[in-house]
C-alpha cells in the first residue's frame, strides 16, 4: 500500500516543488514507484519534467468535477517509475472553481487517490504556499507531511505558524496526518546566519528534524530549466547527492502506526476515481531494495561533472541569480484576454 505524502509549508520558495522534484527521482531511482501531484495550481512540477503544463489536458480538477475524466490524469515522466498528476488549471477563474470545490468536499482528494496506493510505493503532494482548502485536502489525503524550509529567520518563523494550522485542522474534525519531518533546504552552512537558525530548528524540534540538509547549488536551482531532475543530469553532485540521502533516510524511519493502517484500509475501500491501466504493481517493501539502473544512463548523467555549492551572494532567493527562471507566480497572472494564462 502506497504512502502518502503531503509537502508542505505556507512560505513560498522554500522548496516545496524541490524536494517533491528530486526526492521522488531518488526513491523512482532506487526502484520505488512514485506519482506526484501538483496540487499547487501553479503546477511548478510540471517544467522539473520538461512538460509543458498547457499540453497536458487531464488533472485534479477531473477528480472534483462531475463531468471530468479521472481515469486519464496519470501522466508519464521523463523517468521510469515515476508518473505525475499536474493541476490543470490556466485560468484565475479555473482556479478558483478548484479551490472551492475543495473547499467544498475536502475528502474527494483523498477517496480519489485511494485506488492509486495499490499501484505506487509513494504519492507526493506538492502543495501551495498556503494553509487553503487545497492544502487542507491535501493533508487529508496523506499519511504523513513533510516540511521544507529555507535556514533562514522568516522560514524558522513560518513553522509554529504551519503545525497550529494543522492543529486548527484536526480541531475541526479532519483526521491529520502524521509529520514525517522537516527538511533544511537551501542550506549553505558557511553562513553564521544558516548555522544560528539550523541550530535553533534542531534544539526547537528535535529528531523532527531530517539529518539530511539539502544544499544550495546551482544545479538544484537548474531543475525547472533543465526539464529534468537533478539526478538525471548531475548524479554524483551534492544535490543529487543530498536528496538520496534524504530518500534513504525516510525509508530507514519507523513503520506508520496501526491506526493509520486502518485508515488507508478504510479509504481504499471508498469510491474512488477508476485506475487507467489494468496493470497491478506490486508495492515495495519501505527497507531499501533498490532496482538497479542502467549503467549507460549513469554514465550519460555523470557527464555533466561536479557540482560547486554556491554561496547566498550568488544566486537570490528566487533561485533566479544564477541564470535559471524562477517559477511563474500569481503576481505575474494579468487575466486578460489571449494572457488568461500564468506565464
Ligand atoms: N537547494 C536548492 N538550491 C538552489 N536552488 C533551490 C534549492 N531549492 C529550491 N531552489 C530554488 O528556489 C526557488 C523556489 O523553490 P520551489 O521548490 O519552487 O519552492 P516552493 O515550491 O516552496 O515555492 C526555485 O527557483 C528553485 O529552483
Ligand atoms: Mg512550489
Amino acid at each position: 500500500m502506497g504512502r502518502a505524502v503531503a509537502v508542505v509549508c505556507p512560505k513560498g520558495g522554500v522548496g516545496k516543488t524541490t524536494v517533491t522534484v528530486n526526492l521522488a527521482s531518488a526513491l523512482a531511482d532506487m526502484g520505488f514507484h512514485c506519482l506526484l501531484i501538483g496540487v499547487d495550481p501553479q503546477c511548478g512540477l510540471l517544467s522539473s519534467f520538461g512538460r509543458d503544463r498547457f499540453a497536458v489536458d487531464y488533472g485534479l480538477l477531473d477528480f472534483f468535477d462531475p463531468e471530468g475524466d479521472p481515469a486519464r490524469v496519470v501522466q508519464s515522466s521523463t523517468m521510469p517509475n515515476l508518473d505525475f498528476i499536474t493541476s490543470n488549471v490556466w485560468s484565475r477563474e479555473e482556479e478558483a472553481e478548484l479551490i472551492e470545490r475543495a473547499g467544498a468536499e475536502p475528502e474527494r482528494l483523498a477517496a480519489s487517490l485511494a485506488d492509486y496506493r495499490g499501484h505506487y510505493d509513494f504519492l507526493f503532494l506538492d502543495c501551495p504556499p498556503n494553509m487553503g482548502p487545497l492544502t487542507a485536502a491535501a493533508l487529508r489525503a496523506a499519511d504523513a507531511y513533510l516540511v521544507p524550509m529555507q535556514a533562514e529567520e522568516l522560514a524558522y518563523h513560518a513553522l509554529p505558524r504551519l503545525f497550529d494550522a494543522v492543529d486548527e485542522l484536526a480541531r475541526g474534525g479532519a483526521p491529520m496526518p502524521e509529520l514525517m519531518g522537516i527538511v533544511l533546504n537551501q542550506v549553505d552552512e558557511r553562513t553564521r546566519l544558516a548555522s544560528n537558525v539550523i541550530e535553533r530548528v534542531r534544539d526547537d524540534y528535535g529528531e523532527q528534524v531530517f539529518q539530511t540538509m539539502i544544499p544550495r547549488t546551482v544545479r538544484l536551482a537548474e531543475v525547472a530549466q533543465r526539464g529534468l531532475p537533478v539526478n538525471l543530469f548531475n548524479r554524483s553532485g551534492a544535490g543529487a547527492r543530498a536528496f538520496a540521502a534524504l530518500a534513504e533516510e525516510i525509508l530507514a524511519a519507523p513503520a506508520r502506526p496501526a491506526e493509520r493502517l486502518e485508515r488507508e484500509a478504510a479509504l481504499a475501500g471508498s469510491a474512488g476515481a477508476s485506475f487507467g491501466t489494468s496493470e497491478t504493481r506490486v508495492a515495495a517493501p519501505f527497507a531499501v531494495e533498490a532496482a538497479a539502473r542502467d549503467g549507460a544512463d549513469r554514465d550519460e548523467a555523470d557527464r555533466f561533472g561536479g557540482e560547486p555549492v554556491i554561496s547566498l551572494d550568488e544566486i537570490d532567493e528566487s533561485g533566479a541569480g544564477a541564470g535559471p527562471r524562477s517559477l511563474p507566480s500569481l503576481d505575474d497572472y494579468d487575466g486578460v484576454g489571449d494572457e488568461d494564462r500564468y506565464h
